[in-house]
């Protein structure tokens, strides 16, 4: 089973309780986002291998430590997703960037895929998926569906709130995946929103209603 990790550091859950306040408007809620997927970039990325370089400083030669391996791609799920790509391009400047669109069939309520734009070698990186909002799980499910199909095989899904049904349906279905989240909250309502979650993300990032 992948992991699931809460990204409990004091500076997350600070600039999630500002973006959680009905109050904080559409300015303030973008940037905030951004510095959340920034900090959370910096904990997702804790285990990329690094390798020696041999190099010199102003004094002497020293083995130093680079990035190893696997370049990576940032995913978002359109189209809240989006508001978290900059943030993580912060700390990660070279990443490509894919984007996976999906709606939702108003009658069955089922996820489909009308977009998918990839960096043609997907199967060679480490891929952050990223969406806001792990709710029913559904989006989420069908993105990692879309990148598997494609060939990604090293997947991180990186969310700002998650609910309890999510988390299962999504580790029942790609349980080889990890999740982190900067909060995991207590349940889904009737209307598919999380409570207390902070509402419809894609609103409040593009000032939408
Ligand atoms: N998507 C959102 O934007 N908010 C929720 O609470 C659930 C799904």
């Amino acid at each position: 089973m992948g992991k699931f990790q809460v990204l409990d550091h004091p500076l997350i859950q600070h600039k999630l309780t500002i973006i959680r306040n009905k109050n904080c408007g559409t300015r303030s809620f973008r940037e905030v986002v951004n510095e959340i997927s920034t900090l959370m970039a910096y904990e997702v990325s804790r285990d990329m291998p690094l390798q020696d370089k041999e190099i010199e400083t102003p004094v002497s030669k020293m083995t130093a430590k680079e990035l190893a391996g696997k370049k990576v791609a940032i995913v978002p799920i359109l189209r809240a997703g989006i508001g978290m790509v900059d943030g993580i391009l912060e700390l990660i400047p070279a990443a490509k960037v894919g984007h996976i669109g999906m709606y939702r069939d108003e009658k069955t309520l089922q996820p489909h895929e009308y977009f998918v734009k990839l960096p043609s070698d997907i199967n060679q990186r480490q891929v952050f998926v990223v969406d806001p909002m792990l709710a029913t799980g559904g989006s989420a499910i069908m993105a990692i569906d879309a990148l598997k199909k494609r060939g990604a095989t090293n997947i991180k899904f990186v969310c700002l709130v998650s609910a309890p049904e999510g988390v299962k349906a999504l580790q029942e279905k790609h349980p080889d995946i990890d999740i982190y989240t900067a909060a995991l909250d207590d349940h889904l309502n009737e209307d598919g929103y999380i409570v207390p979650g902070l509402g419809d993300a894609g609103d409040r990032l593009f000032g939408t209603k």
